[in-house]
C-alpha cells in the first residue's frame, strides 16, 4: 500500500505531481485532488512528494515536512568543482577508526544515490572497527601467500604480478599495499535479481567517495581488495556477510587521511565529441 495522501488544505492543484511522475500514474478529476489509480505502476521514487510546492503530498507514510528544503542548502557549482577536482586517492591512513556516527552518515546518505528502476538494492558491507579490518588484513595476506605458492596460478596474469609485489612488501617490509593500512573497508553489492546491480553499486560508491571527501574522510577505490574478496577468496565476502546471491560492484577502503593535499591536480583536457547537428 502506497498510502498516497493529499493534504487538502495545502494542495493548490498545480498538477506538478502529475506531470513529473515517471510512470504517469497520478491523475486528477475536474475539481478534485490528485490520486494514484494504479499503484502497481508506481516506482516509489517520491518525485510527487519532492516537487510539490506546498508540501501537500505524503506517500508511503513519509511526512514531507521531514525532508530537507532544497532552496537554501545546495553547494555552489564552484564548491562542487573543487570537491570533484580536489578528491584524491588516499593511500596513507591514520590507524584510528572513524566514529560510528560518521560511518552511518556516509552510508545512509550514499544510499540516496540513484538506482536503475529505483530498485534501491545496494547493500553496503563495511568494517566499523580497526580491529576487524586488521583481522581481515591478516587473513587476506595469509590467503595471498597460499595462492602465490599454488603452481596452477598463471604468472602472466596481471593480478598475480600485483599480488606478488604486495605480498613481498607486506612480509618483508610490513607495508600493506592491498588495504593501505586503512581502518575500514567497504564493499558495495546488490542482488543479481535487481535490474542493474553493477551500475547501482558503482554510482553509490562514487557518491560515498565525494561525500567522504567533504567530511574529511579519505577513500581509495581498491581493485586489489576486489580481486581478493570477489575473484580469489569469495569465502571472505561470505564471512563479512555479503549475501551469496549478490554481485559485488566494487570495493573501497576509507578512514582519516594521514596525508593532506594542498591543491587540485590538472588533468589533460577531456576527450569530447560534441554534436551540434544530426
Ligand atoms: C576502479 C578503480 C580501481 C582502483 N584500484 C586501485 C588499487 O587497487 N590500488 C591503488 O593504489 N589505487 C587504485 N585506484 C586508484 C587510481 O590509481 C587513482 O584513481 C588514479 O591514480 C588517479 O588518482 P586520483 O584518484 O588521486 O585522482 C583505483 C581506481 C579506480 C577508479
Amino acid at each position: 500500500m502506497l498510502n498516497f495522501k493529499i493534504n487538502e488544505d495545502r494542495c493548490i492543484r498545480c498538477g506538478k505531481c502529475i506531470t513529473d511522475c515517471p510512470p504517469m500514474c497520478i491523475s486528477i478529476q475536474e475539481g478534485d485532488f490528485p490520486v494514484i489509480q494504479d499503484e502497481s505502476k508506481c516506482l516509489r521514487c517520491q518525485h510527487c512528494l519532492a516537487i510539490c510546492p506546498t508540501a501537500a503530498i505524503s506517500i508511503m507514510d513519509i511526512d514531507p515536512d521531514n525532508s530537507i528544503e532544497l532552496q537554501y542548502e545546495l553547494p555552489t557549482a564552484h564548491s562542487m568543482e573543487t570537491l570533484i577536482k580536489g578528491r584524491r586517492s588516499v593511500r596513507k591512513y591514520k590507524k584510528k577508526a572513524l566514529e560510528e556516527k560518521t560511518i552511518a552518515k556516509l552510508l545512509e546518505t550514499s544510499f540516496h544515490a540513484p538506482t536503475g528502476v529505483n530498485a534501491q538494492g545496494v547493500f553496503f558491507t563495511a568494517t566499523t572497527t580497526a580491529e576487524a579490518t586488521e583481522e581481515l588484513r591478516k587473513e587476506i595476506y595469509t590467503k595471498v601467500g597460499k595462492l602465490l605458492s599454488n603452481s596452477d596460478f598463471d604468472e602472466n596474469d596481471m593480478r598475480f604480478q600485483y599480488l606478488q609485489m604486495a605480498y613481498g612488501a607486506y612480509t618483508k617490509h610490513d607495508v600493506d599495499i592491498i588495504l593501505r593500512g586503512a581502518p575500514h573497508i567497504l564493499i558495495a553489492s546488490a542482488s543479481k535479481n535487481v535490474p542493474l546491480p553493477k551500475e547501482d553499486c558503482i554510482i553509490a560508491l562514487t557518491t560515498f567517495d565525494l561525500l567522504a571527501q567533504s567530511m574529511g574522510v579519505g577513500t581509495l577505490w581498491d581493485g586489489m581488495l576486489k580481486w581478493c574478496v570477489d575473484d580469489f577468496f569469495p569465502e571472505l565476502a561470505r564471512k563479512l556477510g555479503v549475501p551469496e546471491d549478490h554481485q559485488i560492484g566494487y570495493t573501497m577502503i576509507f578512514g582519516r587521511p594521514a596525508v593532506q593535499y594542498q591543491r587540485t591536480v590538472q588533468r589533460t583536457p577531456p576527450s569530447l565529441n560534441l554534436v551540434s547537428k544530426f
